[in-house]
Formats: structure tokens, C-alpha cells, sequence
């Protein structure tokens, strides 16, 4: 496949890679990772201050989750002033600093593009609501009650309750897919596609190098706002269940395929900033291989990444896990780039989702597959879900079910043992509790064991980078007994993975002499003819 978004043009001309396809992203959710003011809550200043682990881990990139104006009922999701920073973070210097500084260190610098709503505090939105006439009244959605009265459809909001909420002021309803705080913009309008085009030139001229793009497929509805149908096959649309809004089928309220224009035009307005490697990687949760692969676009003028989360909701399972990333892979168009992700502020701990021991093989895999790896922060430690008491719970998610709430997987970064843990000053309350193990989890203590998560993540980094098979090369399936998961990664060299993600130990017969890269537990040195691996073990191997 070629067109004006390919990568084979580059490669043809003897060019490397695209950055983003060799790099691997970690995620910082802001108010978790450090606190430099002693407030309990994270800033711009607390992430600049620690972008040296970043590097030391082996990342490539940062992708920060929002860091804008914003009220924080959805913790800055909810956006009211796109470009500028919340003073809780920090402010535009900061950014600055931090965007220098990750530099220096080599790190690109993605951030968090929100273009579905904005925060009902936003200007836009004032403006919008004050009057029928106003000359924004048209940039949100708005509509008048249903015939016989009540919402204008049957849509829901994610959260909860209907996605309409009455104006009475104004006599029309405007649509929230997400709280009621959160009016959904109204990308039909040329005017609100402009404005939050110019949002992105702003970032880009301040030199970020690309954007996670947040819920990129709601931009576009149904024009009529018809009712979504039923879903009478128990059909869920995410990976997990969302209670009653999991009793329609979502193909009226989200993903018209209008929407593929809109990131056609983003993304062309992304290849003609300079220098033109900035990158759009959009949250995307399609689940079936074929309808994720047409987000790249037909000329690979989309998305250069449209998230892969089909590993969240894959049993862990060696088979189930194979034909995943099969059928993901099978899906792929030509030259475009695959990536996975394990975890993210949204998504409950990879290690309490598989166990802890069974998480050092999860890390094996996300940074062994082929294709751009998302690490979220804590990760690499090996951090749990913390549970939170239901009077100390934030999340909005977790208001409408508290088994919703991504709370325990946003608990503060552990740097280091003693009050505090390095997140904020001793004696300050963070805003999320640590996790109770936080000290032994911490960086400072992981960093001097060989045998922790931290170093395992960060030999699996560093093996990573220094093998072109492992960054960029193929990857075929190889035969394995049960429970075992094997593949070979191949370019200019070769490696195996083997990863025993079953319960009972397995051996698995090699052809040719290999040694041991990589491992879970404590093994080295070369192997002949076969290898036990215990339960949960995972290996990377060489050639001998
Ligand atoms: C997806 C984000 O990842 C999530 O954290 C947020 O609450 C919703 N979009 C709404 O912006």
C-alpha cells in the first residue's frame, strides 16, 4: 500500500524507521507521578524533575494525559482553556521546560488531544448555551425534545443516565456522551473543526512531537441523531461491561464514518508541520481486527497508530493470546505499524489483572511483540491496583459503579521508602493513597535488585533497543506445547520468545543452540535441545 501517509517511500529511500515505530511510549498520568509543591497532587515541575528515569528505563517517548485548564471533574478531561496549563500542574513555562528537557534527553513529547467535548466551563460553551442565536449556539450539539417530550434519542451517557441534559434557559437539550459537565462539541460545524485544528498547530508550534488522541472515533454521530437499536446478543461494544449502556448497540452515537475525514484532515495538517515525523495515535476502542485496520485510512492517511487494546480483553491464555495478536497482525494493511498496550489510567493494574509473578511475563510480552509498546507508569514496578475507601473516591466513573472506578489504578508513583515515597513532601496527604507495599515497590529500592520488575523491564528495554529483530522485525508464531506462547522475531537477527503463561511448568523443545537473553526468573547461559520453564516464566533467547 502506498499514498501520501505510507512509510514505504521512506524506506525505499534507504531511510530509518519512523521514530514512533521503534520507540517505545510511556504513559505519565500528571497528578500521580510527582509532586514538586507539596500539595499531594502531581505537576509539570514534579514530571521534568524525574524524566531521568524515563530515560535510565530505556523509554523513547512521553505521552502525557492532560495537563490543560480544566474544573477536574474528569481530571482534565474536561478541558476549559485547551492551551494553556492548569495552575495545579504548573504553568506554560513548565511545559516549556519540560518539553526542553525531554528533549535533551533524547524523549519525544506526545500530549493528550481532547476533541470530543469540552468542559461546561469552557468559554465556547458559555457562549453556546446563552442564547438560540448565539453565534456558537452551533458549536455543541443541541436539540429540541423528543415529539411526545423527554431527550431528543435514546442515547446514554457512558456514565450513566441519559447522554441529554435539559437547558432550561434556552429550552433544548445538548448531548454529553460523557458527564453532563462534558457538552460533546459539534465537529459538523466548520467552524468547531478550525478551532480545534488551530488547538493542535498551537502545540505543535510549541514543539510537541504528536498527539494521543482521546476518544477519536466519537467526533462524528449519526446527523439525524437516530436511536441506537438494542443489543440482544449481549454484545458489549468496550472490552468490559458499562451496565445498562451495554443494552444498545453504539452505531448511532459514536464512529460515523464521517469521522474518517475528519482525521484525514488532522492528519495532513500533522505531515505539513515541520519537521514532518509528528505522530497521532488515537484511542480507538474497535475491537474487531478488519474494522481497527481501516483507522489507519486506505493510504495510511489516519492514524499512524490507532490503539490496539485487544490484549485487555484476551483471556491470559497462551492460545487465546496467540490468535489475538494473529489475527491483529493478519488484519494489518500493508506498511502500516501494529502496537499494543497492557495498561493505561483507564484499565485496572496488569498485575492485579494476571498476579504479580505472572505480570513479569505480561512485560515480556508487551515489549517482545512487533510493534510500538504503551507503558503506563508504575508499570514497570510492578504496582497493583490500590484499593480506595468509597469516601476518599474521585473518579466519576466510580460514582456511577464503584467497580468502574480507575482510582486504583492512578495511585501516586513510588520513588522512594519513608512518608511521602519520593511522590510528595512527607507529611503532605497524596491525593490517591500509596499502595500498601509502596516502599518495597519504590524505584530507589527496585533499582538496586537485580532480580525486580524494574531491572527486568529494563533489561527487556535495553535488549529491545540493541536488537533489530526485537524493534522492528517480523514475528511468526512457533510451536509450542500447551500454555506456552512462542514466537520468533526476525530482522538482521534473530530471537525466541517462549512465555509460559499456564500453571503448570513445560518444556519446550529447541532446534539449534540458543542462549538466554532475557528471563523472568533466575536462568542464563546457553541451552541445548530443550528448556523447562516454570510456571509463569518467560524467556528471551539469542542464537549461540
Ligand atoms: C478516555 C480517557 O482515557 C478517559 O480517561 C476519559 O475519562 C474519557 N476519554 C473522557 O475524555
Amino acid at each position: 500500500m502506498s499514498g501520501p501517509g505510507s512509510n514505504d517511500a521512506a524506506a525505499a529511500a534507504g531511510n530509518p524507521r519512523p521514530w514512533w515505530q521503534t520507540a517505545v511510549v510511556y504513559q505519565v498520568y500528571p497528578r500521580s507521578f510527582a509532586d514538586s509543591s507539596g500539595d499531594g497532587v502531581g505537576d509539570l515541575r514534579g514530571i521534568t524533575e524525574h524524566l531521568g528515569h524515563l530515560a535510565w528505563l530505556g523509554a523513547d517517548a512521553l505521552w502525557l494525559s492532560p495537563f490543560y485548564r480544566s474544573p477536574m471533574r474528569d481530571f482534565g478531561y474536561d478541558i476549559s482553556d485547551h492551551t494553556d496549563v492548569d495552575p495545579l500542574f504548573g504553568s506554560l513555562a513548565d511545559f516549556d521546560a519540560l518539553l526542553a528537557r525531554a528533549h535533551e534527553l533524547g524523549l519525544k513529547v506526545i500530549v493528550d488531544y481532547v476533541p470530543n467535548h469540552t468542559s461546561s466551563d469552557h468559554p465556547w460553551f458559555a457562549a453556546s448555551r446563552s442564547s438560540r442565536d448565539d453565534q456558537r449556539r452551533d458549536w455543541y450539539v443541541w436539540a429540541d425534545p423528543a415529539p411526545g417530550g423527554g431527550p431528543p434519542n435514546n442515547w446514554l451517557s457512558i456514565w450513566g443516565g441519559p447522554a441529554w441534559a435539559w437547558d432550561e434557559a434556552t429550552g433544548q437539550y445538548y448531548l454529553h456522551m460523557f458527564l453532563g459537565e462534558m457538552p460533546d462539541l459539534n465537529w459538523r460545524n466548520p467552524e468547531v473543526r478550525e478551532a480545534m485544528f488551530d488547538v493542535a498547530r498551537t502545540w505543535l508550534a510549541r514543539g510537541v512531537d504528536g498527539f494521543r488522541i482521546d476518544v477519536a472515533l466519537y467526533v462524528m454521530k449519526d446527523p439525524e441523531l437516530r436511536d441506537n437499536p438494542p443489543a440482544t446478543g449481549g454484545e458489549l461494544t468496550f472490552h468490559k461491561s458499562f451496565g445498562p449502556w451495554d443494552e444498545q448497540l453504539h452505531v448511532n452515537d459514536h464512529a460515523h464514518p464521517d469521522a474518517h475525514e475528519v482525521w484525514r484532515e488532522f492528519r495532513a495538517l500533522l505531515d505539513a508541520a515541520a519537521p514532518p515525523d509528528r505522530v497521532a495515535i488515537a484511542e480507538v476502542h474497535v475491537f474487531d481486527p478488519v474494522e481497527w485496520a481501516s483507522w489507519f485510512g486506505t493510504a495510511l492517511d489516519e492514524f499512524h497508530l490507532p490503539f490496539n487494546f485487544s490484549l485487555l480483553q484476551t483471556p491470559w491464555d497462551a492460545r487465546a493470546i496467540a490468535e489475538t495478536v494473529s489475527a491483529f497482525e493478519r488484519a494489518l494493511p500493508d506498511a502500516a505499524w501494529p502496537n499494543w498496550v497492557l495498561g493505561n489510567h483507564d484499565e485496572p493494574r496488569v498485575a492485579s489483572r494476571v498476579g504479580p509473578q505472572a505480570a513479569r511475563a505480561a512485560m515480556m510480552l508487551l515489549l517482545t511483540l512487533r510493534g510500538t509498546p504503551t507503558l503506563y507508569y508504575g508499570d514497570e514496578l510492578g504496582l497493583p491496583d490500590v484499593a480506595v475507601p468509597p469516601e476518599l473516591m474521585h473518579d466519576p466513573q466510580g460514582r456511577q459503579d464503584p467497580a468502574l472506578s480507575r482510582d486504583p489504578q492512578r495511585s501516586p508513583m513510588p520513588w522512594s521508602p519513608g512518608p511521602g515515597h519520593g511522590f510528595t513532601a512527607p507529611g503532605a496527604v497524596p491525593w490517591l493513597p500509596a499502595a500498601p507495599a509502596a516502599d518495597d515497590l519504590s524505584v530507589q529500592r527496585q533499582a538496586g535488585d537485580p532480580r525486580s520488575m524494574l531491572s527486568l523491564t529494563r533489561a527487556l528495554l535495553a535488549a529491545r533497543r540493541a536488537s533489530p529483530a526485537l524493534s522492528s522485525g517480523d514475528w511468526a508464531l512457533e510451536p509450542s506445547p500447551g500454555g506456552v506462547l512462542a514466537y520468533r522475531r526476525a530482522g538482521d537477527d534473530e530471537r525466541l520468545v517462549l512465555l509460559n503463561l499456564g500453571a503448570e511448568p513445560r518444556t519446550v523443545a529447541l532446534a539449534g543452540r540458543w542462549e538466554v537473553e532475557v528471563a523472568t526468573g533466575d536462568r542464563g547461559g546457553p541451552l541445548d535441545a530443550e528448556v523447562a520453564l516454570d510456571a509463569d516464566e518467560g524467556v528471551v533467547l539469542r542464537p549461540a
